[in-house]
């Protein structure tokens, strides 16, 4: 499942901005896009394909659940007060969301909280570098000035996958808790 295709942008200069579609190395077409109120089945799908051990560091529980009424809030988007990019893999012919990245802006109007899952089997191969790429453009046409999130201190590999995306990770904050943090400028 590597992911390692040349992405081809949408032609629509306005979409080109929010879509991004690759075809990996077996063949899986990919599209990496806003999320939408149509995507909340797909969203309910996977989540409950993650993991015990994924959910636990995406959420810190490893039976977390969203209700659906909190599934449809979060499929629906509020410019300004938060974004949200999933991709998407077309397999077998249908429609599987394969990750999701988000922020929600702060009450101070110039930082953002964002959190990033992708899905175990396609863990490694690309789709979380793609996200936080997307997420971060977005957090900047939003004129955010930080970004910043929240890692359980044993997740090792969000930890340097943050590292790697340009955050500084700092594991002072509280025990068992590691805060990173991206400035956004240019
Ligand atoms: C952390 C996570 C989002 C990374 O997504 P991913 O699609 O697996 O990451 P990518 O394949 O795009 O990797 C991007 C870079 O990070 C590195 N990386 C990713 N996971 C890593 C790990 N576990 N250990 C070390 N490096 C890792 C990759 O080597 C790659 O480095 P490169 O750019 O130098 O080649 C994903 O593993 C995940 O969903 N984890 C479980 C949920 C979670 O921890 N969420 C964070 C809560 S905020």
């Amino acid at each position: 499942m590597n992911a390692t295709s040349q992405p081809e942008h949408s032609q629509d200069p306005a979409e080109s901005r929010l879509t991004e579609h690759w075809v990996t190395d077996e063949g899986i077409p990919v599209t990496l896009r806003s999320i939408s109120p149509e995507d909340v089945a797909i969203s309910k799908d996977f989540l409950a394909g993650l993991s015990f051990g994924t959910r636990y560091f995406r959420f810190g529980r490893g039976d977390f659940q969203y209700s659906d009424d909190e599934l449809r809030r979060l499929c629906t988007p509020a410019p300004g007060e938060r974004a949200q990019f999933i991709a998407v893999a077309r397999c077998d012919g249908v429609d599987r969301m394969i990750g999701s990245a988000r922020y929600v802006v702060e009450t101070d109007g110039r930082t953002c909280e964002m959190a990033i899952v992708v899905n175990d089997a396609w863990q490694g191969h690309g789709v979380g570098r793609r996200l936080m790429r997307a997420l971060i453009e977005q957090a900047r046409r939003d004129h955010l000035q930080t970004m910043v999130g929240k890692v359980l201190g044993s997740n090792a590999g969000m930890a340097e996958f943050a590292r790697r995306q340009g955050f500084d990770v700092d594991d002072r904050t509280r025990p068992g808790l590691k805060t990173i943090v991206r400035p956004l400028g240019p």
